[in-house]
């Protein structure tokens, strides 16, 4: 048998792309314009507290208490953000039953549709769930039918910020109620991150947020089939690394484990347009800088680039800016320019 060089290394060529693309991702799995940014939001990055005549807000009064976790301050940091504005902007937990049961797969739906489908079931529909008429009852405000006509439809896409999943189980004693009066004790159900004492994911620095990269795959499929096929944006997606003072920068740095969030979040999402078919239209990474986190203060850091604050709020990137610069520069090889 004969065999070329040129056709060797043409297999070398597409066997090493193979085992590149099993392993990555990059921006040629998804769809041409699809768009890729950073996140950022004004009162988490500005600072400028109290200028320009802007008032207080509930964040700014909570943040000056003596528990509170200090003013937000990254003043002087002047960079881009290439947020977008949503129509709508919905922080969506996916919720995977946590048994088989058809109560417990009920319980999911039903924590669905008091969290995501609270705000697009009327956008969409012009009515809350059914579930949430029927749960809340008369405490549900009423949509008229005026302004049940102004919303369907409204919508020109859904933006969604995605972090984590959890697990669902119907609440049969309603046990969550008496603890809690919120949304989920409404919905009869009770939400955890562990199964049989394993947690659903390996968790980042916040407690809330357990890394699930297949429930974004999940949501996306839902958002889908419930709302039509709407164009979906994903406008955050990230997570956080704890802020230990004594670590050294080298290794707050050496961000592997956002790398990997994004890579499997990334994947999952591209199989989701790929093989689901969902119209999503563009990922924005939360965060391009680390920043100030609400109640947490600058105790995490959810930035690609690392933000030094004993230091002139110098601004270092993190190793997952170089795979990002990467993955995005990365075209998957066509044969025929081989
Ligand atoms: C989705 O994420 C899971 C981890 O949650 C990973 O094992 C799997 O390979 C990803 N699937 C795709 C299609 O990328
Ligand atoms: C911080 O920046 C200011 C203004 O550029 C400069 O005067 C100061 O020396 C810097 N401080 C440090 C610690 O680098």
């Amino acid at each position: 048998m004969k065999v070329s060089i040129t056709n060797t290394i043409i297999l070398f060529l597409i066997i090493t792309q193979l085992l590149a693309r099993t392993e990555s991702i990059s921006r040629g799995d998804f769809p041409e314009g699809f768009i890729f940014g950073t996140a950022s939001s004004a009162h988490q990055f500005e600072g400028a507290v109290d200028e320009g005549n802007k008032g207080d807000s509930i964040w700014d009064t909570f943040s000056r208490l003596p528990d509170g976790t200090g003013e937000p301050n990254t003043e002087g940091i002047k960079y881009y953000n290439t947020f977008i504005d949503a129509l709508l902007e919905k922080d969506a937990v996916w919720y995977e039953p946590i048994t088989e049961l058809d109560e417990d797969k009920e319980a999911a739906a039903r924590a669905m549709d008091f969290s995501l489908g609270w705000f697009l079931d009327p956008l969409n529909f012009g009515k809350y769930p059914l579930s949430m008429e029927t749960l809340v009852a008369e405490r549900l405000p009423k949509i008229t039918h005026a302004t049940s006509n102004l919303l369907v439809g409204s919508l020109d896409f859904i933006g969604i910020n995605h972090y984590t999943s959890m697990y669902a189980r119907n609440d049969r004693t309603r046990i969550h109620k008496l603890v809690m009066q919120d949304a989920i004790s409404d919905a009869a159900v009770i939400t955890t991150a562990y199964r049989r004492g394993a947690a659903i994911g390996e968790k980042a620095a916040s407690s809330w947020l357990h890394i699930v990269p297949w429930g974004i795959r999940k949501l996306m499929k839902h958002v889908k089939i419930k709302y039509r096929n709407t164009p979906v944006i994903i406008t955050e997606n990230g997570m956080d690394d704890p802020n230990r003072p004594f670590m050294t920068l080298q290794k707050s740095l050496k961000d592997d484990k956002r790398i990997r969030y994004h890579r499997d979040y990334l994947s999952n999402l591209s199989a989701a347009i790929r093989e689901d078919d969902c119209n999503v239209k563009g990922y924005f990474v939360w965060s391009l800088l680390d920043n100030w986190e609400w109640n947490l203060g600058y105790t995490v850091r959810f930035g690609l680039y690392y933000v030094d604050y004993k230091n002139n709020l110098t601004r270092i990137p993190k190793s997952s800016v170089q795979w990002f610069k990467n993955m995005l520069r990365l075209e998957p090889m066509k044969i025929s320019e081989i």
